[in-house]
C-alpha cells in the first residue's frame, strides 16, 4: 500500500488571519493586512479579515471537527498576536490563545503542524521596511525564540514561511496583496530576505530541539505559456523562476537562476554571498493548478497571466483543474533537486458552496478534484518521489485574501451571515475523513 498507514500524513490547512477573526482583542496589534483593509484606499473596498470565522472564539468546535477524524492540522501564528510591535514585549492573552489551542488540539488526538509566518508581517515591522529590510533575519530570531520556548515542549513540525513566491510577487511587485507595493527593487529584496530568513529560521529552530523537524512552504506550480506565441515562452520562462526556481534554486543550490541573477546582483550586491543553501526536514509543496503566462511589456517582468485553455474545466476562482499537472510539478522538483521529504501542505479547490433546501452541501465537485488530485500524488509515490503527507486545504471556509469569502475552500461550510458563523461539515468532509479512515484499517 502506498499510503502507508503507520507513516502517511493526513491532514488539513488554514491561515491565522484568513480564520481567526478578532483583528484588534485581547491586545493583538495590526499586521499588514489590517492595514491593508482597514487603514488604505484600495483594501477598505474589499472584504476584511476583521471577524473572519470567528476561530479565536470557535477554536473548540473547530477542532471538534478533527478529533478522531483529521490526524493532523497545520495552522499558523498571527505574529502580531504574540508580539503586538513584532518585537519587544509579549502579548500575554495572545500567546495564550495558541497555547490552549495546541493543547485542545494534543487532547484531542490531532498533531499539530505550525506555519511561523502565513504573510502577516507586523505593520510596526512594515514601517521598518519590512522584507526589503535584512533586519528581518533578527526580528524572526527573537520572535522564533518565543515561539520554542512556549510551545516547543508540545510543538514538533514547524514550517518558516508560507509560499514567498505569492508573498513577494503579489505584495511588493503587483499590489495586490499587503504591503500593497509595486516595486522592481522591493521584490528582489523582498525575495532575498524570505530566502535568508528560510535558512536562518530553520537554523534557530533546530538550535532550540533536535527532534524538532522543521520545514517550510512553497508554491509548486508548473508554470505553461498561454500560446505557441515566441513572447509568450519567453514571459514563461522568467514566470519560472518568479514562481518556483527564485525559491527552490537558492534552497537547493545557493544560486539564483540565471534569467533574473542580474536583478539580484543589481539590487541586492550581498546576494551572490549571502548563504541561503538550506536543507530542510522536509520540503512543504502547493498546489492548485498549472499558471498560464503571457507576454505584456507593460507587466512587471513583461509577464502576465494568460487565460489557461477553454476546453479545460476550471474551479469558481477560474484556475483550471489538472490532477496531470499535480503529478508533472512533483516529478519535475523530484528530478531536477532530489528532495529527501516532500510534504503536501497544501491542496484544495475554490467552489462558491451554497446549502441545500435541507441545510447540506453538497460539493460532488471537490470530492471528485480531491480524489483526482490523491491519485497523482499516488502515481508520483509509484514512481519514486519522496512524498509522505498530504493536507487538504482548507479545514474551514475563509477569506481568500483580496478574492473574499465567496472564493469557498473548506471542507467545512461557514455561514458569514449568522451571528455564530455557523459550521456545517460539507460532503467532502465525510467523504475525506471516510478516506483517511478506510487508509488507517488498511482496506483501500
Ligand atoms: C495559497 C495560500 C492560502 C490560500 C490558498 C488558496 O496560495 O497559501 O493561504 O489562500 O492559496
Amino acid at each position: 500500500m502506498i499510503f502507508n498507514q503507520s507513516q502517511f500524513i493526513w491532514g488539513t490547512s488554514t491561515a491565522a488571519y484568513q480564520i481567526e477573526g478578532a483583528y484588534n482583542q485581547e491586545g493583538k496589534g495590526p499586521s499588514i493586512w489590517d492595514h491593508y483593509f482597514n487603514a488604505t484606499p484600495e483594501g477598505k473596498s474589499l472584504e476584511s479579515g476583521n471577524v473572519a470565522c470567528n476561530h479565536y472564539q470557535k477554536y473548540k468546535e473547530d477542532i471538534s471537527y478533527l478529533k478522531d477524524k483529521i490526524p493532523n492540522y497545520r495552522f499558523s501564528i498571527a505574529w502580531s498576536r504574540v508580539l503586538p510591535n513584532g518585537i519587544g514585549e509579549v502579548n500575554a492573552k495572545g500567546i495564550d490563545f495558541y497555547d490552549r489551542l495546541i493543547d485542545e488540539l494534543l487532547a484531542a488526538g490531532v498533531t499539530p503542524w505550525v506555519t511561523t509566518y502565513h504573510w502577516d508581517l507586523p505593520q510596526a515591522l512594515q514601517e521598518k521596511g519590512g522584507w526589503t529590510n535584512r533586519d528581518i533575519n533578527s526580528w524572526f530570531e527573537e520572535y522564533h525564540e518565543i515561539l520554542c520556548k512556549r510551545f516547543g515542549d508540545r510543538v514538533k513540525n514547524w514550517m518558516v514561511l508560507n509560499e514567498p513566491s505569492v508573498h513577494s510577487y503579489m505584495g511588493y511587485a503587483l499590489k495586490v496583496h499587503a504591503p500593497a507595493m509595486a516595486s522592481e527593487s522591493a521584490y528582489f529584496k523582498a525575495v532575498h530576505n524570505m530566502n535568508r530568513v528560510i535558512r536562518n529560521g530553520y537554523q534557530n529552530l533546530k538550535s532550540h530541539s533536535s527532534v524538532f523537524s522543521v520545514g517550510s512552504s512553497y508554491t509548486l506550480m508548473p508554470i505553461r505559456a498561454a500560446s505557441e506565441n515566441e513572447k509568450d515562452k519567453r514571459a514563461a520562462s522568467v514566470y519560472q523562476s518568479v514562481w518556483n526556481e527564485n525559491f527552490y534554486a537558492p534552497l537547493f543550490t545557493g544560486e539564483y537562476p540565471e534569467n533574473l541573477r542580474p536583478y539580484f546582483e543589481k539590487y541586492i550586491p550581498s546576494s551572490a554571498v549571502d548563504q541561503v543553501k538550506t536543507q530542510l526536514d522536509f520540503v512543504g509543496i502547493q498546489y492548485y493548478s498549472p499558471l498560464y503566462i503571457k507576454h505584456d511589456p507593460n507587466a512587471f517582468l513583461n509577464g502576465d497571466f494568460g487565460k489557461p485553455p477553454e476546453h479545460l474545466d476550471k474551479s469558481d476562482i477560474g484556475w483550471p483543474i489538472e490532477p496531470d499537472g499535480f503529478k508533472e510539478a512533483l516529478k519535475w522538483l523530484d528530478k531536477r533537486y532530489c528532495p529527501e521529504k516532500i510534504i503536501v501542505t497544501e491542496n484544495g479547490i475554490a467552489l462558491n458552496d451554497k446549502p441545500n433546501k435541507d441545510g447540506q452541501v453538497d460539493d460532488q465537485k471537490r470530492i471528485r478534484y480531491l480524489e483526482k488530485h490523491i491519485q497523482a500524488l499516488h502515481e508520483a509515490i509509484e514512481d519514486g518521489v519522496p512524498v509522505q503527507g498530504y493536507f487538504i486545504w482548507s479545514l474551514l471556509d475563509n477569506l481568500e485574501w483580496d478574492e473574499g469569502y465567496d472564493m469557498r475552500f473548506g471542507l467545512i461550510h461557514v455561514d458569514y451571515e449568522s451571528e455564530e458563523k455557523k459550521r456545517t461539515p460539507k460532503q467532502s468532509y465525510d467523504w475525506y475523513t471516510n478516506l483517511i479512515n478506510q487508509y488507517n484499517k488498511g482496506v483501500s
